[in-house]
């Protein structure tokens, strides 16, 4: 058996554990195994740079963050179109699958690198993509591998925050990653007892922000903390369209969302607003337990589909069990948080503001 591995896209601290996994699985079952690593994503499947890899090079990898392999970010939309040499980027990846004679490609990635991975489908290849991402917005499985680990990283943040915002009497953002969804924050947010959650999902008012933070000081808190997604978007901007708001925000200068809201809370509170960006340590250091324990489990649920000959799917966990789900009925979806949900009602319940409609 001939398998090609290829992480793609941003990485995460679980891609590691995950390509273990499956190549545990498949070494331990299968009598004659290649395994080729194609480096950084799908440029190394496009321009043929590859590795034959052997059973050492997953040993050890189990908490190892980042990738092996290396990753890229190859847009999806620009897939169709010729590189700057006028190399046809998608009959060069069947060409470099059909000269190494693989029996299936093994793609981990995110929505983008999924979508890449559904047309590979369409052009004939045997594809299985496992679901990678510290957003969490894969449709179709429960849960992605890195967001636990992330969640961790960006809970511990806002921990840190909260001491330091308490004896300075301060309003604290954090800054947690997500540009589209907004799990992340949702989780580390509620995780780490943050008082206003804001996500891409739910688009915030100003006048909501400045009352949930003059309620705490009515009950004698002096600082606030929020726990803010890089999509975050304030109500009038959400109405804009992507050009105009693009235009909108060249012209306003914030580095990122949080300063915005920074600067609103300080003119309207008077009261001092810092930010806090933990940025790209959020993708970082070692897979946790959780990440640990998904990771060998879809890994060995996707040995299985290869030896199964089940491509074309996804290997998904969903209601805590390992499920293949075709790659056509899930490509090109979101899963975003629903402002309706339980967990969001829950965490309002107990006081925490998303300074949108509801609250
Ligand atoms: O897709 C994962 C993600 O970590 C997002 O949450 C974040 O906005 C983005 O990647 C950052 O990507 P990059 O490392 O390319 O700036």
């Amino acid at each position: 058996m001939k398998i090609g591995l290829l992480t793609s896209g941003g990485d995460c601290q679980a891609l590691n554990a995950t390509m273990r996994g499956v190549v545990k699985g498949l070494y331990a079952n299968v009598d004659e195994l290649e395994v080729y690593g194609f480096y950084d994503g799908y440029k190394g499947l496009i321009y043929s740079k590859y590795r034959l890899l052997t059973s050492s090079d997953f040993s050890g990898i189990l908490t190892k963050g980042g990738t092996i392999l290396g990753t890229s970010r190859q847009p999806f939309k620009l897939m169709r179109e010729p590189d700057e040499n006028g190399l046809n980027k998608v009959e060069a990846m069947k060409s470099t699958y059909y000269k190494l004679n693989l029996d299936c490609l093994v793609i981990l990635g995110g929505n983008g690198t999924q979508k890449t991975a559904n047309l590979l489908r369409e052009e004939g290849l045997n594809i299985i993509h496992l679901p990678k991402t510290i957003d969490n917005d894969i449709y179709g499985t429960d849960v992605t591998f890195g967001f636990y680990s992330a969640i961790n990283i960006a809970t511990e943040a806002i921990d840190c925050i909260h001491t330091t915002a308490a004896s300075h009497n301060r309003v604290f953002i954090v800054e947690v990653m997500g540009h589209k969804v907004g799990w992340l924050t949702l989780y580390a947010g509620v995780a780490s007892g943050a008082d206003i959650i804001l996500l891409p999902e739910m688009p915030y008012d100003d006048k909501k922000i400045i009352s949930a933070i003059e309620r705490r000081h009515k009950n004698g808190k002096g600082f606030t903390i929020l726990a803010v997604a890089e999509g975050a978007i304030s109500k009038e901007d959400a109405k804009l369209n992507k050009k105009d708001l693009k235009k909108k925000q060249e012209k306003e200068h914030y580095p990122s969302v949080s300063y915005k809201i920074a600067e609103m809370i300080t003119k309207e509170t008077g009261v001092e607003a810092r930010v806090t960006v933990p940025g790209h340590t959020q993708r970082g250091g070692s897979p946790c337990p959780y990440d640990r324990v998904l990771c060998t489990r879809l890994g060995s649920a996707a040995a299985k589909a290869i030896m199964d000959q089940k491509y074309g799917n996804m290997v998904a966990m969903i209601n805590g069990e390992t499920k293949l789900v075709p790659l056509a009925d899930v490509a090109g979806k979101l899963k975003v948080v629903d402002p309706d949900c339980k967990m969001v009602k829950e965490a309002r319940r107990i006081g925490i503001s998303f300074a949108s409609k509801d609250d």
